[in-house]
């Protein structure tokens, strides 16, 4: 087939979506397939040109435009499947606050949140305690993410997430592991155990993308009964949100009781990146984790 790849684009996460294409690239070439580039921050509208030239797009795009259904939208309009989740679908899982509305009114568990979509006033003090996590609401990979420690740490946080033209999440901190659970096909993967080392507090940029700044370990060394929860927990976000394909859940847990922060239907393809290690102890190489998208996206 001749397969659109778009990658790229303007989002915060273009390098990652960059770093994630070259895989998928050679995957793609190895596969069989020819493989015509699309980067969306050039000329947006030769989507719909390319699209018609080709029997498939793969989508490798993060954060806003790209996970959030705006070029599978344009895709739909010139019939050209892709891999993922349908626009709104999409849409709603990468807006965190409306995906967490949902997860709770499903008593899937998500920490507490505040939704501030403008700066709110002087006098406002939020009702979560601290320490919190500040949070771009359509935002990924940890970029205009802070860890807030004290009120006069939250104008600060705030002003980064509004001068990215983003609206901020408050989320309470959830002092545990992280735990991560992709799925694949309508079938929860191993999850993984992340320990981001050299004293990063979170699971932080430098984390997720410099190889060695963070040990992952899969399957996640955790009793079977929170392996089987972890699984349940991201089937069911999967599904409650009409998810298709694959998505990746994150969660951080205390104990043995998970809290699910957000799912994400475009989830990093990158050497170092968490699903295409789920997928390998599922048996699947990189390859056959692409190809195995690219048959889920076509039927
Ligand atoms: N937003 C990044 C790419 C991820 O979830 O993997
Ligand atoms: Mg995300």
């Amino acid at each position: 087939m001749r397969i659109l790849l778009i990658a790229g684009g303007w989002s915060t996460e273009r390098e990652v979506s960059l770093s994630g294409a070259r895989g998928i690239r050679a995957a793609l070439k190895n596969l069989g397939h020819e493989v015509m580039d699309f980067d969306p921050s050039t000329d947006l509208g030769e989507l719909f040109t390319k699209a018609r030239q080709c029997d498939f797009a793969f989508i490798n795009l993060h954060g806003s435009p790209g996970e959030d259904g705006l070029f599978q939208a344009m895709l739909e309009t010139v019939n050209c499947p892709y891999q993922g989740s349908n626009p709104t679908a999409s849409f709603l899982a990468l807006n965190k606050a409306a995906s967490k509305a949902v997860f709770r009114d499903l008593n899937l568990p998500t920490p507490d949140w505040e939704f501030l979509p403008t700066p709110p006033g002087n006098d406002w003090a939020p009702q979560l305690e601290y320490p919190l996590f500040a949070k771009p609401n359509l935002g990924g990979s940890s970029l205009g993410m802070t860890l807030v420690n004290g009120p006069e740490d939250l104008q600060d946080a705030l002003k980064t997430i509004y001068d990215m033209g983003e609206e901020a999440l408050l989320e309470a901190y959830i002092k545990g592991i992280e735990i991560t659970c992709g799925v694949l096909d309508d079938t929860a993967l191993a999850p993984i155990l992340i320990c981001p080392k050299d004293g990063a507090s979170f699971f932080d940029y430098a984390s997720k993308y410099i190889a060695g700044k963070c040990d992952e370990i899969c399957p996640a060394p955790i009793p079977d009964s929170l392996t089987k929860s972890i699984q349940d927990i991201t089937l069911k976000a999967h599904r409650c949100l009409k998810l298709s394909g694959y998505s990746r859940a994150d969660f951080m847990v205390v104990g043995n009781a998970p809290y699910l922060l957000e799912i994400n239907t475009l989830p990093g393809m990158t050497p170092t990146s968490l699903i295409p290690q789920e997928a390998a102890e599922a048996g699947y190489s990189f390859e056959d984790l692409i190809a195995k998208l690219i048959e889920l996206g076509m039927s």
